[in-house]
């Protein structure tokens, strides 16, 4: 092992798919980091030993990636901000003997949207669809734009409920009004930014959202990228403006990058290498 350079990866199950490599290699050419970034496939029970062996072969930190970022959250002995409120992490940092846990999917989505697709999010209605871990990753950072509405839905009503109980109180902190809406009933042509954090597009299945909720002056943003899901089918039929998760996924390892370089790469030229490839 070269003493100077830095080891990282990503770690997931299934991982072949990630793009993490590709992003974190641009990021260090361009930084001039001597670095090095793999993508590590974990046995679904063997998550813990799999980061022991990487902290052991002297790693720097991990990207972690699903279904690992509520266990990547319990193996953490220090966690940020971000990480404690959305009990998920996808950044591991190995640091002073310590496993520090952050979650930078909030920051990510927040950048793509204000930064790479100019939408603001102050006093804006949002509307958020998904309970799931991709959605509860991203909600604090949302807040903090203080949007005038945030809007949750699921298919499973239960869990917008526990998510709003949950975040009650920083909605209050930022002034948001955080409703709970059930898919059928949600109002038409009303919503500023309607965001997808499900993972209905992994298996193409349909959400069950009217297409008169999207409208031609709103965003539809799809977490999920590498095709036109059928929520992105739906929201163009109505004119809306739409975007895919690429830009998310940059600027969340962008953020990833820096916890670990203190550099903040360039976003958009990888943006736009990934988008031609
Ligand atoms: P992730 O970490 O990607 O968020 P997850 O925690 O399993 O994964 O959450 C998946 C999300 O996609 C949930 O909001 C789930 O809805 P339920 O809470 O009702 O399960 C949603 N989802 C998955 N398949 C769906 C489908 N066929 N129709 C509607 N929503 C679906």
């Amino acid at each position: 092992m070269n003493e100077l350079k830095k080891y990282f990866a990503v770690i997931g199950n299934p991982i072949h798919h990630s793009l993490s490599p590709q992003i974190h290699a641009a990021f260090a050419k361009e930084s001039e980091i001597d670095m090095s970034y793999e993508a590590v496939l974990s046995p679904l029970d063997q998550f813990q030993d799999t980061v022991k062996k990487l902290i052991t072969q002297k790693f720097t930190g991990v990207n972690v990636t699903l279904p690992f970022k509520k266990e990547a959250y319990a193996l953490a002995s220090t966690h940020s901000n971000q990480a404690k409120i959305a009990e998920a992490v996808n950044t591991l940092e190995f640091k002073d003997n310590q496993i520090i846990g952050h979650n930078t999917d909030g920051i990510g989505l927040v950048r793509d949207l204000e930064q790479n697709l100019h939408v603001k999010l102050a006093n804006q209605k949002i509307l958020l669809i998904g309970a799931g871990g991709a959605a509860e990753g991203v909600i604090y950072s949302m807040l903090e734009k203080e949007p005038s509405e945030l809007t949750l839905t699921n298919r499973t009503i239960e869990k917008s409920n526990a998510i709003q109980n949950k975040m009650h109180a920083y909605a209050k902190n930022f002034n948001v009004n955080l409703n709970v809406i059930e898919i059928q009933k949600l109002p038409h042509h009303y919503f500023d930014v309607i965001i997808n954090a499900t993972s209905t597009s992994l298996i193409d299945a349909d959400l069950g959202i009217d297409n008169k909720v999207f409208h031609a002056k709103c965003l539809a943003y799809d977490m999920m990228y590498g095709k036109e899901t059928s929520f992105i089918k739906e929201a163009k039929s109505q004119g809306s403006k739409t975007s895919d998760g690429l830009g998310m996924l940059v600027e969340q390892a962008a953020e990833a990058f820096f916890i670990w370089h203190q550099v903040k790469p360039q976003t958009k030229p990888v943006i736009n290498l990934l988008r031609k490839v």
